[in-house]
């Protein structure tokens, strides 16, 4: 029998977690197998991201995507009839070709997102294997580290705080399920602790709590007793994440703190983040900088890249070459990945192995508009991403893929690998990224910030 080739693709409106429209496609191949890709949505989005299409004017808040949807039932569905399912890159390329634009404004990042998701899917279908496995072929399975939101703030909480994601991370887990009921703890603890104090205000657009804090540095002190009231050891058994998201509120070097209504520059930033890291157990920050602020990044990433992960998201977008670009500047040692950020998923897996090979973190992650698409959590295992980002533990768009990788994680049984913090830049070993030069000292440092911080005399939010 010869090779299926791809037969439809079929696009249609369906809404996303924030109840706005998005894209859906159905891909069907000759040998009858199917498959569906459907495009997330930022709100804290990075100026040089594909762009959705939307349609503007009135309806849905000018959200709506029947433009996207047509460009699908038309030109693209006419350009992949015929083509080889299998071969995803030359797929990819003919929807960045047939696009024409560099940031896939003609027919958007949104419509080319759903395409690309829903003929890995078929392809996957086709062969009778689940999608981690059909990417993943026979290399050893990695689980990642769930960094997981207790606390929303920033776009997805109407500027409650600052910062964006106030997240936790299970550095003692041994396995996914483990790092969850961590989670789990540390979560309700939180919701106890505000509601308590009145600072609950329901939860934001990721599940986290929406709080009414009246600092920054408010949010990550309930944490630290969230994580104690729920018996446990801040530091050791949950260690805390932020996501700045910086390029929300700085422009230029200068950053401008609505909570807190101060006005800080890049270097007072990056020292109340490095205060930071010294009095609480911070293992990783997102997008400490905005997006044009390469300097901050850079002297951030040299005081403090060997201790802590530092992401670029907004920062680098997904993009292999400026992945590339911010190894050889030293400006952060992790990437942040996201399918519709790049707009197909070849171009996301070249921003993920680009980042591996580097020496890199690599996080694959959910956007704040979501829906019950479950994909990212079998590219974060088949790409071996080694860590996986999906928003809190709340609400079911994100609750799908938090459950999908304990199902995973029970299928391989012996064969899985629990990442734990070993994919974290701080402990990975690539003699690449020493080629590279990249990160200098963070390679073959194995640091363990649990211990760093025992030694310092860490006790409860203080360091002594
Ligand atoms: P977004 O943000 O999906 O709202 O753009 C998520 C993030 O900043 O990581
Ligand atoms: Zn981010």
């Amino acid at each position: 029998m010869s090779e299926p080739v791809i037969q439809s693709v079929i696009a249609r409106r369906i809404w996303d977690s924030r109840g706005r429209p998005t894209v859906e496609a159905d891909v069907t191949l000759s040998d009858g197998a199917a498959g569906r890709g459907i495009a997330p949505a930022g709100a804290s989005r990075g100026s040089r991201e594909a762009v959705d299409k939307r349609d503007g004017g009135k309806r849905f808040g000018s959200f709506d995507v029947q433009d996207a949807l047509q460009g699908i039932r038309t030109e693209i569905a006419r350009a992949l009839a015929g083509l080889d399912p299998f071969d995803q890159a030359a797929i990819d390329a003919r929807l960045v070709a047939l696009d024409g634009t560099p940031n896939k404004a003609r027919l958007g990042g949104n419509a080319l997102t759903a395409v690309s998701l829903g003929v890995l899917h078929a392809a996957a279908a086709s062969r009778r294997l689940p999608l981690w496995f059909y990417c993943l072929g026979d290399k050893p399975a990695i689980i990642p580290l769930p960094e997981i939101q207790v606390f929303g703030g920033g776009a997805h909480a109407g500027r409650r705080t600052d910062v964006q994601d106030f997240m936790v991370i299970a550095p003692r887990a041994k396995t996914f399920a483990e790092a969850l009921e961590v989670t789990s703890e540390v979560y309700h603890s939180a919701g106890r602790i505000m509601a308590e104090r009145g600072l609950l205000q329901g939860v934001a657009d990721e599940g986290g709590w929406w709080p009414a804090f009246s600092s920054n540095e408010e949010a990550l002190e309930t944490l630290m007793r969230a994580i104690e009231r729920a018996g446990l050891v801040p530091g050791e058994d949950a260690a805390i994440s932020l996501d700045v998201a910086a390029s929300e509120f700085g422009k230029g070097g200068r950053y401008r703190l609505g909570l807190e209504q101060r006005e800080l520059d890049r270097d007072a930033l990056a020292e109340m983040l490095l205060q930071w890291c010294a009095r609480y157990p911070i293992l990783s920050i997102e997008d400490p900088f905005a997006e044009d602020d390469d300097k901050g990044f850079e002297q951030f990433t040299a005081a403090i890249g060997d201790r802590i992960q530092v992401i670029g998201d907004d920062y680098l977008v997904t993009n292999a070459s400026r992945v590339a670009e911010a190894a050889r500047r030293r400006s952060v040692n992790a990437a942040l990945i996201k399918v519709n950020q790049a707009g197909t998923v070849s171009e996301a897996k070249a921003a993920c192995d680009e980042g591996r090979r580097l020496g890199f973190g690599t996080i694959v992650s959910a956007r704040s508009g979501e829906t019950e698409d479950t994909s990212i959590v079998h590219l974060a295992i088949g790409w071996g991403a080694g860590q996986l980002k999906v928003g809190s533990f709340a609400r079911s768009e994100r609750m799908a893929k938090w459950n999908e990788a304990l199902r995973i994680e029970e299928a391989l049984g012996s064969k899985a690998r629990f990442a734990g913090l070993d994919e974290m830049p701080m402990r990975r070993r690539t003699t690449k990224a020493v080629e590279a030069g990249v990160g200098g000292a963070v390679v073959g440092a194995v640091v363990d910030r649990a211990a760093a911080l025992a030694e310092r005399g860490y006790r409860g939010g203080r360091a002594r």
